[in-house]
């Protein structure tokens, strides 16, 4: 079985089951383990002559994996947002095929916990990219990873509605090319966890705050550059 049929063979829910701390590690190690072996099996390599291989297969399954579980751990019995958030994280899947592990790694592991600031167990400032990017750099992810949830979906234009753009100030602008494809999958994928277009997304998120929510304004001044890089990222699709 190929590592990431690992983790579809463990499921859903693999990480429920009482919630405690001891079953998620032990759950992530089988299935750590079980990625060890697949990539040795799939290369035909002794064990011993296998240490490049699974190490990078440690490292991409780990690195999505804890995303996941702090993901579930958060937000997981907050419905319909956990079903949002697993749609962003399925697409995102599909958006890395042209990137290096690292960059590969960091927007799978942003789409996970983009919106993990909503969780009220994270909530600090009440303004959910900052809140969810201090929680995910205590979490010791990258620093590529922290500014990726950071700048989501136009997290700096809700920071300029809500005068708080020196909480931004803290972290450091992430690569556009990164950028565009978290936004990208935020916005088209809706909050059922349903594809949707991000014409009806952004729609859908001004139709849900009112008109004098900052998120609401700020939706409205991020529309285009939003849309921007939607394009952006189906121009790059198109091409590969
Ligand atoms: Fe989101």
């Amino acid at each position: 079985m190929p590592a990431s049929g690992a983790l579809a063979a463990a499921g859903p829910g693999w990480v429920r089951g009482g919630g405690r701390e001891r079953e998620r590690t032990a759950a992530a190690t089988a299935l750590v383990f079980s990625a060890r072996c697949d990539a040795v099996r799939m290369c035909r390599l002794p064990w011993s002559s296998a240490v490049a291989v699974r190490r990078l297969v440690v490292v991409e399954v780990d690195i999505r994996l804890r995303a996941r579980v702090i993901a579930e751990e958060r937000l997981g019995s907050l419905a319909p947002r956990w079903a949002h958030v697993r749609g962003v994280a399925a697409a995102a899947e599909l958006m890395i095929a042209d990137l290096d592990v690292t960059d590969a790694n960091a927007v799978v592991a942003a789409a996970w916990l983009h919106d993990v600031g909503y969780a009220p167990s994270a909530a600090r400032t009440g303004f959910h990219p900052v809140d969810g990017a201090k929680l995910v750099r205590e979490s010791g992810f990258s620093e590529l990873v922290v500014s990726l949830v950071a700048f989501h979906s136009g997290a700096e234009f809700e920071a300029h509605e809500r005068g708080q753009e020196s909480l931004l100030a803290a972290f450091t602008r992430p690569p556009q090319d990164l950028l565009d494809r978290v936004t990208y999958c935020d916005l088209t994928i809706g909050p059922d966890g349903m594809p949707i277009c991000a014409e009806d997304r952004i729609a859908e998120v001004l139709h849900r705050y009112g008109a004098d929510d900052p998120v609401h304004r700020a939706m409205t001044a991020a529309r285009a550059p939003l849309l921007a890089a939607v394009a952006r990222v189906e121009h790059v699709g198109a091409k590969t």
